[in-house]
Order: C-alpha cells, then structure tokens, then sequence
C-alpha cells in the first residue's frame, strides 16, 4: 500500500462515511475525548496537518491559525462559520469552506417542530401524561393557539429561510420576509412579500430567525423589538444565540410582552443562560438544527469534499475566501 501524503484531522468524530471517503487520500485522526478541544488543544492538535476538518465552535483566531502551519484549508462541519478568521486566513494562504445547502431541511424542520411545541404547549403536555396530572376532558382544558392561516415572519431568507417559507405553504400561511434585498424567485414560487424588519416584528404572529451571526445581527431582537411584537407572537430561533438579548427574552416571556418563544440556541452554548429555565412559556432544544443522522452525514461529505480539493490544488466547492493564495 502506498503512503497516503496528506494528514487530516478533525476536531470531533463525524459519521463514518465521510472519514472513509477522507481516508482514500488521507491519514486521518481525530479528537477521540467527547468534548470540544481548549484552545490549547486546538492549537497544538493542528500543528503539521495538511487539513483540519473543524466544528463551529473552534475558534480560529490568528494565534491558532498560526499554529496551521501545514493547512491548506480549515473545512467546517456547519453552514455558520464566524469562528473562522476569514480574512487571517486569507492573509496566511489558507482555504476555509462551509457546509451550505445540505442541512436546509432538518433545520427548518427543527423551527416548525418548536413553532408547534410553543404553540401546543407539547412539553407541558407531555409532562401531565408521564406524572399522572391529566384532567378529565374539557372544553378549556390545555387550549393552545392554532398555525394554520397565521402569518409566518422570517428573518433571513437565505436557504434555510427560504426552505421555512416553502413548507409554509402547507399550512396556508401568508408570509413575511427581511432580508438584505427582495429575491423575486422566492416570492413568485411561494407568494412571500418582501418588507422591513420593524413591519414584520409588528405584523407575524409566528417570528423564525434564520440570520447569520455578524457584528450587524448581534442582539437584533431586543427589548425595543419585543414591543414591537404581538402579545400573542411567538418567536422561533434556530440560527445563533447572539441574535437575541436573552435578558431581554426572559423579561419579554416573564411579562407576558409576547406569548411564547423556542430556541434551539443560546447565547454562550453549552451554557444555558439562568432564568429560562423557569419559564413556562419557552421550549429549548439543546442545538440540534442539523442533527439528523442524514444530514450530518451529508454535512461531513460536503466538509470532506472540500477538503480533498484543496489537497489536489483545486478550489473547494464551498470556499469562504477564494482569494486566499495557497502555500
Ligand atoms: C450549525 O449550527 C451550523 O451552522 O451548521
């Protein structure tokens, strides 16, 4: 057998299939401890790989990608990539790609199944069935709020934004959205109006984030925005935690400002913000947008790929920062 000349490694373990199409170029070794590396361990873990296949919470700051001394490319196993110091990596030669397209469905899927649960109360729900507190039927018994008909605002109409508004057709939900300018084949395929922020917060019953995390997005929902809202809206977040003040969320939700939110991301993840806990208006899921086990197999493919092009010193299909100049 003949040597395998580049060495890959990979910050967590990913499916299996995507470490074996690695393997056809690669040596590949990856972080055996179920837990995110320290920066430490990061920096150390990347010194003399020729690729680095990394997680969204590895953060690749100019002192870790100075330790790359080898990479020619740092593929996320996400869509979101604002661990990467794209413009230090550019400046060192070094190829960085995402993992877009491929976790649309389970994503948007993740924010109807909250937008459902918020409105159902399923937990709660859930919780009288298992400690045998179910009442007798009654006419006002466990009431919720219905879905179909309402109006769906979507913050973000990239594609899993876009992946939001089709499925709302299924439900004959007239639909809102902002975004950095109109997308004409959106709105012809799906009858989606195009408008501001501020009008969306004022006129959706039903609010999903699908924006990026950038300086401009930090804190987009707060305290002004919840005015804004319906006492009945609920609002879904399913892209990062720092779009939302989460002091402001637990105020909005202790008030009754708005009715109901679910969030699938926190602000400082693994770490729960203390006081959400407690709110019964409020359904959490612990990031799991992508986690299904066929996405994240294509999420490891797409990572993979990318990294097998810019070993063969061609473009990565993903590429964040194509202008990088490669080693
Ligand atoms: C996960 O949140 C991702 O960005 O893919």
């Amino acid at each position: 057998m003949t040597a395998k000349p580049y060495h890959v490694y990979i910050t967590r373990k990913i499916p299996q299939p995507a470490i074996d199409l690695l393997e056809e170029y690669c040596t590949v070794t990856y972080n055996e401890i179920e837990d995110a590396l320290t920066p430490e361990q990061l920096k150390n873990a990347v010194k003399d790989k020729d690729a680095i296949l990394s997680m969204f919470y590895d953060k690749f700051t100019p002192e870790v990608l100075d330790c790359c001394n080898k990479a020619k490319i740092v593929a996320n196993f996400a869509v979101g990539f604002e661990n990467l110091d794209i413009p230090a990596a550019t400046e060192r030669g070094i190829y960085l790609s995402n993992t877009p397209g491929v976790l649309n469905i389970a994503t948007a899927e993740t924010a109807w199944a909250l937008i459902f649960a918020v409105a159902r109360n399923i937990p709660a729900m859930d919780a009288v069935c298992r400690t045998g507190k179910m009442d007798s039927w009654s006419p006002f018994g466990y009431l919720g709020q219905e879905i179909t008909g309402k109006t769906l605002g979507v913050i973000g109409a990239g594609r899993i934004g876009s992946a939001m508004i089709h499925m709302a057709k299924g439900f004959h939900m007239p639909v809102l959205y902002s975004a950095h300018s109109p997308k004409p084949e959106l709105e012809q395929e799906t009858g989606a109006i195009f408008t501001d922020l501020d009008t969306l917060l004022k006129k959706s019953d039903i609010i999903s984030i699908h924006a990026p995390a950038t300086p401009e997005t930090k804190y987009l929902i707060s305290k002004t925005q919840f005015e804004m809202m319906k006492t009945t809206a609920i609002l879904i977040n399913t892209a990062r935690g720092q779009l939302i003040n989460t002091q402001d969320l637990i105020w909005a939700l202790e008030n009754k400002v708005i009715a109901g939110a679910g969030i699938d991301v926190f602000e400082n993840e693994p770490y729960v913000t203390p006081g959400l806990e407690k709110l019964s208006n409020l359904v959490m899921t612990p990031h799991i947008g992508s986690a299904t086990y066929e996405t994240r197999v294509n999420m490891g493919l797409t990572a993979a790929r990318n990294i097998i092009a810019a070993l063969k010193g061609e473009l990565p299909p993903n590429c964040l920062n194509p202008d990088a100049k490669q080693k």
